[in-house]
């Protein structure tokens, strides 16, 4: 949404009629903020809610009393929002923080997440769609680049696909 749209929309949202004889405002505050949405189609505090669930998992899984050689997995669970180029959360870590564990969930979440074909809001997406946009996200350096070279060539994507995508998402798609 560009500055000269949220204009429109705040011109729109003078404009008045007449409901039952009394004076109304076309769009309300509430209406004219959801509205204003600059990216994406969440509110600043729809998103703040949304990004919570990182944090919450950390207060879940710190109070949790896990055998020594699964210590990093609060760790590995709580980073896969985090970024390579450090514009993730909760915490803004960044390379030097996100081991390869890290790495893996991060690009596992994200791929689960844009070929899932069960989520009311939007499509399933082709492997090309979804690779395309996955090399955008290790140009911008959020995600591993080579991990996800690495993905693209290996078993585990033949597997995953035959075993959880829809025959029409399995396409040719280029490889970083
Ligand atoms: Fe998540």
């Amino acid at each position: 949404m560009r500055d000269e749209d949220i204009e429109k929309i705040e011109e729109i949202s003078l404009y008045t009629y007449l409901k039952d004889g009394k004076e109304v405002q076309l769009l309300t505050n509430e209406e004219k903020y959801n509205l204003s949405i600059r990216k994406g189609t969440l509110t600043a505090e729809e998103k703040l809610i949304m990004n919570s669930h990182a944090k919450l998992s950390y207060d879940m899984l710190t109070a949790l009393p896990f055998p020594k050689k699964y210590s990093n997995v609060v760790h590995i669970a709580v980073n896969h929002h985090e970024k390579l180029n450090g514009k993730g959360y909760p915490r803004g870590l960044s390379e030097k923080d996100l081991v390869l564990e890290d790495r893996i969930m991060i690009l596992a979440d994200i791929f689960e997440a844009l070929t899932a074909s069960d989520r009311p809001y939007k499509g399933a997406k082709k492997l090309s769609e979804v690779f395309k946009i996955l090399s955008f996200m290790a140009k911008d350096n959020e995600i591993d680049a080579d991990l996800l070279k690495f993905f693209q060539n290996s078993k585990t994507l033949e597997e995953y696909a035959k075993d959880q995508l829809l025959p029409m998402q399995i396409d040719e798609f280029k490889s970083i």
